[in-house]
């Protein structure tokens, strides 16, 4: 099989981990054509765009696309737009996908192994916003359609894994919202008997997610549940340095370490690649070589345990030597 996949650097230390993305991508050995994009406020300052239509239209043709960061302006820039809240309305991308795995760092815990699939079109965070002086609303909006293509997602997704789906949601209390969404669940998981499903509100699963994190496979939810409740496992296994993450829609998907553009390190050659990298392997997964990212995450792994480490993990290594020695593992 050959596949097209875009790169998108961005801004900051994106110039540095997407190369050693590609570098890695190079290594593996399938037939890949690589067309580079551009997104991020460099971007901007030279085409008065954050998202040229040129980086659309490549991430659409693309087979996956990998993207690094993007810096956005602490204050409010006329015209300026994040291009990720962009691509993601432009290209539906309905799903965020964040896998949690223990990695071999102190600082870890053993055993853990799941993946949270988080609605990233609606909830909380469809913009329906409204304010007074003395009041403002928020509205929350589930739909039917958008649970139902998450639900389905991630059943999908827990075929592939130890087939096991924990539906999150807060139903006794939002119960015309979260019930909508339990209902839609429990009604697509029926279709897939070979799943172990449960359920669990948010605030357990919260709970759960520190005393008991071995116990989940794959969980779905709604958008600003699944925002907290990724960042929150990521804490459990060496934090968003070392954490990827996949945005699927329909016709694309997007596939990014989930750290920023780092400007205080940009530049030195010494951002750590392996956030990246783990987006690598989501990527190669998605497009169904599984083998391949099967080995990527293994060779992460044996970094991780034996080095070399950049200085973020207590290192003293280069972003190209921690490539070199991911790629020697391959
Ligand atoms: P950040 O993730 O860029 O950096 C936070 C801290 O972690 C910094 O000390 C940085 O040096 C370190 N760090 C991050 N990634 C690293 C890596 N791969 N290797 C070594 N150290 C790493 O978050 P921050 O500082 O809040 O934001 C910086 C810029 O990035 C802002 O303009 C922000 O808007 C943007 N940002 C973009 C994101 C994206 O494009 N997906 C996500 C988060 C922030
Ligand atoms: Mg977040």
């Amino acid at each position: 099989m050959s596949y097209t996949i875009c790169l998108i650097e961005g801004d900051g230390i994106g110039h540095e981990v997407i190369p050693a993305g590609r570098t890695l991508l190079e290594a593996v050995g399938l037939d890949l054509t690589f067309v580079q994009a551009e997104a991020g406020w460099a971007t901007f300052q030279r085409e008065g765009t954050a998202l040229p239509q040129a980086t659309i239209a490549a991430v659409r043709a693309a087979d996956a696309t990998l993207f690094g960061a993007v810096s956005s302006p602490l204050s409010r820039v006329d015209g300026y737009r994040s291009p990720i809240v962009g691509l993601r309305r432009e290209l539906d991308l309905y799903a965020n996908l964040r896998p949690v795995r223990s990695q071999p760092l102190a600082a870890t815990r053993a055993g853990i192994d799941m993946l949270i699939v988080r609605e990233n079109s609606e909830g909380l965070y469809a913009g329906r916003e409204r304010a007074t002086d003395d009041e403002a609303i928020t509205e929350r909006v589930i739909t039917r359609r958008g649970s139902e293509r998450i639900v389905r997602l991630a059943c999908e997704l827990a075929l592939q894994r130890r087939k096991a789906l924990t539906i999150v949601h807060k139903a006794n209390v939002l119960r015309a919202t979260c019930g909508l969404f339990r209902e839609v669940a429990f009604a697509v998981t029926a279709e897939y008997p070979g799943l172990l499903v449960d359920e669990l509100l948010v605030d357990t699963a919260a709970m759960r997610l520190i005393t008991d994190p071995e116990r989940f496979d794959v969980l779905v939810t709604t958008n600003l549940f699944g925002d907290i409740l990724s960042d929150e496992a990521a804490a459990l296994v060496g934090g968003l340095g070392l954490a990827p993450a996949g945005n699927i829609g329909v016709g694309a998907a997007i596939f990014e370490p989930v750290h920023g553009s780092a400007p205080d390190i940009a530049g030195q050659g010494i951002a750590n690649p392996l956030a990246t990298f783990g987006a690598v392997a989501m990527l190669l997964q998605h497009l169904g070589e599984v083998a391949w990212a099967g080995r990527v995450e293994r060779a992460i792994e044996q970094v991780i345990a034996a080095g070399p480490l950049t200085p973020d993990l207590g290192g003293q290594a280069t972003t190209a030597q921690v490539t070199e020695r991911v790629i020697a593992c391959l």
